[in-house]
């Protein structure tokens, strides 16, 4: 792996603000380039706006601005935006700067002295939304229709300057077979491949009928295809306001699959033309999927709905909220809404396939990845010890961790350096499991009554594999691994060229050093709260007309609507708008979704289980359902299960029934699920949630 890593996002055009998809390629430009750096790695991500062509014109003068004054303004929420979601990116390119611009026409110069730039005439068809070049077979019949913006490409006849493309069809073609990992993933080589087979003609890279481009040298009334000026960003941002030129050639350009074609093609063919060698093209060009919302295609009206940055922050908001102490007890605190959008847009959509982002996800995976893996691996540790313990004698549960973090480190860095951030949080969240495992099996509290020495051990590994996941997941969560330091006691993550931080091994940590409980990470959301973002940011019902004076309000019926289709993939979807009663069978009275939403169902696990002396049918149990502390459970089955059966288990818990008093102190905290079959008592167990995992 080199030691130096230069990432790139499209630059976005500022006929729109950014919203999730842009959002999704500017987090995961941000999460690598954050990986890297902590490999040691001098790293660089560059983002900016696509400031010129007809479309940005059109957008302007239907705003009735010039250009320049559109683009200041867009730009500009563009660049604030980026910062919100948590992305620093290192620098910002708008392609309406002086030193874009110098840079194309040097580009153009070069290009055009090896003789692959000549004056011709175009006529066809355009699609002004793709600002691309049709034929008559890409589009859709009858009327020329763009299969992309199912609008009637337009007729183009004027004076161009062409590219000879149809030159560098078989050095690309060559470059791919010595390059398979040039286009990522590699089923979208194969479309690339057969594009360029299917034999390239020559691109018209200039127009005369509009004026806000930048203008070929030599020739004024002709300015640049913005493809031309565009693709040059990744390398002119590189030569000012200080030379970076060393970053070149990019590690990856983060593209959608929409517009693989132009940084697969068209961009290596102007380099190979300006001259630059097989060495100094992009390494990689990584296309990733599309996302829906909510299962909904990303219109226009929904783009506007669903803001990253509103979802964000009442994630935060809700969070501050849902605290012991109230918002008021988050004051100062960072925001972890911003990570939560991270995470789940990482983690849910498999990183190069296409997929959906919900609100109904988003709060699940807070629940349970979030909430009662990772939070609930601190607040199960930090109660036992106020400075981390010394370490005794380790054992076989301990090597078996170890074992888990070194197997995961190098998972998710194999993961991380193939630009795979998905697979890279899989393997992160195995040894989380795993750690939370260690805790049911070492269990702490038992050694605190009879073992403080184990206790140390115990707590000090467990200290030293949170600090190694806080490392792992900080590419993706700045936020949340920089809380969960503070509390382990732990500064900042100091990054230092050539200095490699990713903890391929546990650290190791002085006994002695001062720990810092403070408020969960990621509280319990209250129901109802979630039942109120999921009817904010539900979608607009699909056949609204984008545009329609009712579409807005439409939303507000549709919180309705949205969460109804929800409801299909996700049962717990709350606010779905209910239909005639069902024909009546048997059972008992239907109950209202609200009150059975308001069980505290989750999965516990069975840590130690005893028969109660002179109670035959009672056994006594204790049940981690995720709460810091084992919960005491007294339960009528001991004529079904012998208590050795039942520890271990993975069994679902009511945890929000009054205490129950079976008398001499015997009072239960809760109560199992269970089914009666054949006579015998069963109980409802699920394999692998983690204890407190919320069950609907
Ligand atoms: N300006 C060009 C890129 C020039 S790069 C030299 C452009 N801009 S864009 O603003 O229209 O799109 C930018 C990116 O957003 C594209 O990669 C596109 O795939 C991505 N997305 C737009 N909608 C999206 C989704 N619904 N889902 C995921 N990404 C999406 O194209």
């Amino acid at each position: 792996m080199a030691s130096r890593f230069y990432v790139t996002t499209p630059i976005y055009y500022i006929n729109d603000v950014p919203h999730l998809g842009t959002a999704y390629t500017t987090i995961a430009a941000d999460v690598l380039c954050r990986y890297h750096r902590l490999r040691g790695h001098e790293s660089r991500m560059l983002t900016g706006t696509d400031e010129h062509g007809l479309k940005i014109q059109r957008a302007a003068e239907a705003r009735g601005v010039a250009p320049g004054a559109h683009a200041d303004e867009i730009a500009a929420v563009f660049r604030a935006t980026w910062p919100k979601l948590g992305c620093a990116p290192d620098d910002f390119i708008r392609t309406s700067e002086p030193r874009h611009k110098k840079a194309v026409q040097e580009l153009w110069s070069r290009i055009k002295a090896r003789g692959d730039i000549y004056l011709g005439h175009y006529e066809g068809l355009y699609c002004v939304g793709c600002e691309a070049y049709y034929t008559e077979k890409d589009l859709e019949q009858p009327g020329n229709v763009c299969p992309l913006h199912k609008k009637p490409a337009e007729s183009v006849k004027e004076e161009s300057y062409f590219f000879r493309l149809s030159r560098y069809g078989d050095a690309l073609l060559d470059y791919y077979k010595r390059n398979p990992t040039f286009v990522q993933p590699a089923s979208r080589l194969n479309e690339v491949v057969s594009f360029v087979r299917e034999g390239l003609q020559d691109l018209s890279v200039s127009r005369t009928t509009f004026e806000w481009g930048i203008p070929v040298p030599d020739d004024p009334k002709h300015v640049m295809y913005v493809w031309f000026d565009a693709l040059a960003n990744y390398m002119t941002a590189l030569r000012e306001p200080e030379d970076n030129t060393r970053f070149w050639p990019a590690d990856v350009h983060l593209v959608g699959k929409d517009i693989l074609r132009f940084h697969a093609v068209y961009w290596p063919a102007f380099l190979l033309s300006a001259g630059y060698g097989e060495a100094e093209l992009p390494r990689q060009v990584f296309a990733h999927g599309f996302l829906t919302y909510s299962g909904q295609k990303m219109s226009k009206t929904l783009r506007n709905t669903i803001s990253p940055v509103e979802v964000a922050t009442a994630l935060s908001e809700a969070a501050a909220a849902a605290l012991p102490g109230g918002p008021g007890a988050a004051a100062g605190a960072p925001l972890v809404g911003v990570d939560v959008v991270r995470y789940c847009l990482m983690r849910a959509i498999s990183f190069g396939q296409d997929g959906d982002f919900s609100l109904q996800d988003v709060l699940s995976r807070y629940g349970s990845e979030l909430g009662n893996a990772l939070g609930n691996l601190l607040n199960r540790v930090l109660p036992f010890a106020e400075e981390v313990p010394a370490k005794g004698a380790l054992g076989p549960l301990e090597e078996e961790l170890a074992g888990a973090q070194r197997q995961a480190a190098a998972a998710a860095a194999t993961a991380f350096d193939a630009n795979q951030p998905t697979r890279a949080l899989d393997a992160i969240w195995t040894v989380i499991a795993a750690a939370n495992l260690y805790i049911d099996k070492a269990a702490p509290w038992v050694a605190k009554k009879t073992d403080p020495a184990r206790l140390g051990t115990i707590i000090a590994t467990l200290i030293e594999q949170l600090e190694a996941i806080s490392v792992m997941i900080s590419p993706v969560m700045p936020v949340v691994a920089g809380r969960m330091r503070e509390q382990l006691g732990l500064p900042p993550i100091a990054f230092e060229e050539g200095s490699d931080r990713w903890p391929m091994a546990l650290p190791s940590r002085a006994p002695g050093e001062k720990l810092h409980r403070g408020s969960p990470i990621f509280p319990r959301l209250e129901k109802e709260k979630e039942a109120e973002l999921l009817a904010r940011f539900a979608p607009p019902r699909p056949d609204a007309e984008p545009g329609k004076a009712d579409a807005k309000a439409g939303a507000k019926v549709d919180a309705q609507a949205g969460a109804k289709a929800d409801s299909k993939a996700a049962p717990a979807a709350s606010g779905g708008a209910e239909v005639a009663a069902p024909p009546a069978r048997q059972g008992k009275s239907p109950v209202a979704f609200d009150d059975f939403a308001r069980l505290d169902l989750r999965i516990g696990v069975v840590t130690s289980a005893e028969r109660v002396k002179k109670k035959d049918r009672l056994l006594d149990l204790r049940v981690d359902t995720g709460d810091g502390a084992p919960r005491r459970i007294i339960s009528g089955i001991a004529a079904s299960y012998a208590p050795e059966e039942l520890v271990g288990k993975r069994i679902v818990v009511i945890c929000n029934l009054p205490p129950r008093d079976f008398g001499k102190g015997l009072v239960s905290e809760g109560m199992l699920l269970t089914a009666e079959v054949e006579g015998r008592v069963r109980t409802i167990t699920v394999e692998d949630a983690a204890p407190g995992t919320p069950v609907f």
